[in-house]
């Protein structure tokens, strides 16, 4: 017997999880969609990317710019360019810039509150930040400047392969999950997420990663495939070490990750999902509006300059590294045009919708 769709559980989330049938996922896949229209609607929110720096002093064993990675050069934003990428958002029409780097220590507190404080006065869009992990005075100073949202993946449940996989920084210990709740009282809606797939990932821990999401009410949930890259200790040694058995190891692919995306919206049935980036460099053709119509109601149109944008390769081919920014913010409003969607308009804020008898 499957579990019901309606009302699951921890297990219940395991099972679909596992679940092979194709007829039994087309129940699934029907279900998370018709969640996502009944409570967060047919909009379509758009958040303009801006990858600021590509500087970072963490070691992430599957990040393509961790401080480790080869020589690659490394870029820091100005503040008159990023506010330049910003107005192209707001001619653009998108509700949300979000502005996201490695951890870069260079990238100060002050210096981040006054490109927060001048793309406010300037386009009113609602700022999400994704800067890494950052002391409480630097988040209060930006929450303080106008900044919005935080983003910030907590990568697995597990704490053993989180240790491994996210080294800790000399002298510090990482913890994710209680930096998200400290912004959430700082009055940040607060978003994260897993990738899908690393080596280690056993179905039970994404079953605990997904029930998390539900557990913390997160307003934000991004998940996308692992896309091992070149080079990284987790495309080598090190994920070979970490795999799990093959009945328990997620694969990284991209029936997977929209299982994940899916449940995720029958369990947090009213937070904000996007079909991610790293989705359709999995499957260039249809990953992003698979993702739309899976559950997804959120897409982040890149408008970091193409010069920048090619050394941001956080994971190999992310997608239309060479296209401009209008071509792709037409790309994808003509994309969500097709699904017979609207883009949304305003800051997309998350709602808490009740359900609907
Ligand atoms: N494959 C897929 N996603 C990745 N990220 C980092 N490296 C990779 C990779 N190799 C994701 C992480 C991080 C987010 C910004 O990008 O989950 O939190």
């Amino acid at each position: 017997m499957r579990p019901a769709l309606d009302g699951l559980s921890r297990d219940g989330v395991l099972a679909w999880l596992r679940e092979r049938d194709e007829e039994a996922l087309g129940a699934l896949w029907r279900r998370a969609d018709q969640v996502r229209r009944a409570r967060v609607g047919d909009a379509v929110h758009l958040r303009g990317l801006v990858e600021v720096t590509n500087y970072c002093v963490r070691h992430c064993a599957y990040c393509g710019i961790a401080a480790c990675a080869g020589p690659l050069r490394r870029y820091r934003m100005t503040h008159d360019e990023i506010l330049a990428c910003a107005r192209q958002g707001r001619d653009f029409g998108f509700g949300t810039i979000v502005l996201q780097g490695g951890e870069d220590p260079g990238l100060t507190g002050p210096f981040v509150a006054g490109v927060v404080r001048a793309i406010k006065a300037e386009t009113g869009a609602a700022i999400t930040l994704s800067l890494g992990e950052r002391d409480d005075a630097d988040l209060r100073e930006w929450r303080r400047a106008g900044a919005d949202r935080y983003l910030l993946r907590f990568e697995t449940t597990d704490a053993a392969l989180y240790r491994r996989i996210h080294p800790d920084v000399a002298g510090t210990v990482s913890d994710r999950l209680g930096q998200l709740l400290r912004m959430r009282d700082m009055g940040y809606e607060i978003g994260t997420g897993v990738m899908i797939g690393i080596p280690g990932q056993t179905w039970d821990t994404l079953a605990d990663d997904i029930w998390t999401f539900r557990d913390y009410d997160m307003d934000m949930i991004g998940i996308g495939p692992y896309l091992p890259g070149p080079r990284t200790p987790l495309a080598g040694a090190l994920g070979a070490e970490l795999a799990a058995p093959p009945a328990d190891q997620v694969p990284n692919d991209e029936l997977t990750t929209l299982k994940a995306m899916a449940l995720t919206r029958l369990v947090c049935p009213d937070t904000n999902i996007p079909s991610t980036t790293a989705l359709s460099v999995l499957d260039p053709a249809a990953g992003r509006a698979n993702g739309l119509c899976r559950g997804a109601n959120v897409v982040m149109p890149n408008l970091t300059p193409p010069e920048y944008r090619v050394l941001y390769e956080i994971y190999p081919g992310k997608a239309a590294v060479h296209e401009t920014a209008d071509a792709l913010a037409e790309r994808v409003i003509a994309l969500v045009d097709s699904l017979g969607r609207t883009t949304g308009s305003g800051p997309g804020t998350r709602l808490r919708t009740p359900p609907r008898n």
